[in-house]
C-alpha cells in the first residue's frame, strides 16, 4: 500500500502499519534483518542504524505496528512479556508505591513481590473490579496503578477510564496489561491509560512459536525512557521473533473473531453441564464485569475458567482430553487448557489463592481456532 495507514481501519493497519514495501527490493514482507551492526557511510554519517541492540529494522517495524494498533506514540519490543514489564517498572524509584490488581499473571506477581520489593518498591494488591479499592489503596508515594483486565483466571474486569481518572488525580500513571483482549477488542490508551503492556507470546503472535513483549506509551517522555532502558538493559526482541509477531498480527482481527465465536460455543456447553459448578466469562450477562466490559471493549475474548469442585475432578478431566492441549500459555491457534493453581499461578501463595477464590478445582481454557464441534465433543467426553 502507499501512504500512511494510520487513518484506516484496524485490519488494514494490522497488515500495513510500520511496514512499507522494503525500500531496497520492494518486498511486501519486512525482511528479517539478521545483523548485529551496520556500516556507516562515513565518519559521523549513518542510515539511522548503528548497533542492533539499539535499533533493528524488523523490530522497528513491529514496534511501529503495535503502536499504531494501540493508538500510542511509541512501541518498544522486548525478549519476553516479563522483560517488557521489568523495563516498565524502571519508571519507579526506590520508595515508590504501586497499586496492582490482585490477580495479575503469576509471573508479574513474582517479579513485583520477590524481586522488586528487594529494591525498595512497594506494592498494594487490590480487587480492581471496584475503582473504590484502587482509590483506597493510594498513598502519598503512589506513582503507578497497574491493572490487567480481564484478569486470568478469575476474569475480574477493571473499569479502565475510572482507574485512569483515579491515577491521574493522584499524579500516578495507569498501566494496563492488554495481553488477553489485544488491541482488536480493547484499546486502553483511548480510555485514558498511559502505558499498555503486552506479552506478544499470546494473541498478538498467536501461533505459540515465539516469546516476546511490547510496551506502548502515550507520552513521548515514557517512550524515550523505554528506548533508553531497552538499549541500556538490552532485553530486546530478536529480528526473527519480531518477524513472527508481525506476521501473526496480520491475521489478528480474523483470529480474534473466530476465537470468540468458538469461546461462545464452549461457554454455552459448560454453563449447561451438571459437573461444572460455575463458569467465569465476562461475556455472560450475569458476570459482575459484564457491563463494564461491554462499555470499554468490543469483545469478551477467548479465555474462560470453570470450577469442577476439587483437584481430583479437575485432574480426571484434564487427563482425558484428546483435542485440547494441557499446557501453560494462551492465545495460540490451538486450544490450551491449564490448571492455574498448580501451573500458571503456582508462585502465588496458597493463602492468597484461597483469598482470591482461585480454587484447586478451577480449570482455564484458552479457546483456539479448531472446529468448535470438536472442542465441545472433547469437553463432553472428558467430563463424562
Ligand atoms: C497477562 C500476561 N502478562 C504478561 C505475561 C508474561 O509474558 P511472557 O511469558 O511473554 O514473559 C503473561 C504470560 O503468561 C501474561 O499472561
Amino acid at each position: 500500500m502507499k501512504g500512511d495507514p494510520r487513518d484506516l481501519g484496524f485490519s488494514t493497519r494490522a497488515i500495513h502499519a510500520g511496514q512499507p514495501p522494503d525500500p531496497a527490493t520492494g518486498a511486501v514482507t519486512v525482511p528479517i534483518y539478521q545483523t548485529s551492526t551496520y556500516v556507516h557511510d562515513e565518519l559521523g554519517r549513518h542510515k539511522g542504524f548503528e548497533y542492533a541492540r539499539v535499533q533493528n529494522p524488523t523490530r522497528s517495524a513491529l514496534e511501529a505496528n503495535v503502536a499504531a494498533l494501540e493508538g500510542g506514540r511509541s512501541g518498544h519490543a522486548f525478549a519476553s512479556g516479563m522483560a517488557a514489564i521489568s523495563t516498565l517498572m524502571t519508571l519507579l524509584e526506590s520508595g515508590d508505591h504501586a497499586v496492582v490488581s490482585r490477580n495479575v499473571y503469576g509471573g508479574t506477581y513474582r517479579l513485583f513481590h520477590q524481586v522488586l520489593e528487594r529494591y525498595g518498591l512497594e506494592f498494594s494488591w487490590v480487587d480492581a473490579s471496584d475503582p473504590a479499592h484502587l482509590e483506597a489503596a493510594l498513598r502519598p508515594t503512589t506513582r503507578m496503578v497497574y491493572v490487567e483486565t480481564p484478569t486470568n483466571p478469575l476474569m475480574e474486569v477493571a473499569d479502565i477510564a475510572a482507574a485512569a481518572a483515579i491515577a491521574h488525580r493522584h499524579g500516578a500513571v495507569l498501566v494496563v496489561d492488554n495481553t488477553f483482549l489485544s488491541p482488536y477488542f480493547q484499546r486502553p490508551l483511548e480510555l485514558g491509560a498511559d502505558v499498555v503492556v503486552h506479552s506478544t507470546t499470546k494473541f498478538l503472535n498467536g501461533h505459540s512459536d515465539s516469546i516476546g513483549g511490547v510496551l506502548v506509551a502515550a507520552a513521548a517522555e515514557h517512550g524515550e525512557w523505554f528506548a533508553f532502558v531497552q538499549k541500556s538493559a538490552g532485553a530486546v526482541l530478536s529480528p526473527f521473533d519480531s518477524f513472527l509477531v508481525l506476521r501473526g498480527i496480520k491475521t489478528l482481527a480474523v483470529r480474534m473473531d473466530r476465537h470468540e465465536t468458538n469461546t461462545r460455543r464452549v461457554v454455552e456447553f459448560l454453563t449447561g453441564h451438571p459437573k461444572v459448578r460455575s463458569v467465569l466469562y465476562p461475556g455472560l450477562a450475569g458476570h459482575p464485569g459484564h457491563a463494564v466490559q461491554t462499555r470499554q471493549a468490543s469483545g469478551f475474548g477467548a479465555l474462560v475458567s470453570f470450577d469442577l469442585g476439587g483437584y481430583e475432578a479437575a485432574k480426571t478431566m484434564l487427563d482425558r482430553l484428546r483435542v485440547m492441549s494441557l499446557a501453560e500459555s494462551l492465545g495460540g491457534v490451538e486450544t490450551l487448557i491449564s490448571h492455574p493453581a498448580t501451573m500458571t499461578h503456582a508462585s502465588v501463595p496458597r493463602e492468597m489463592r484461597d483469598a482470591l477464590g482461585l480454587s484447586e478445582g478451577m480449570v482455564r481454557i484458552s479457546v483456539g481456532l479448531e472446529d468448535a464441534d470438536d472442542l465441545v465433543s472433547d469437553l463432553e467426553q472428558s467430563l463424562a
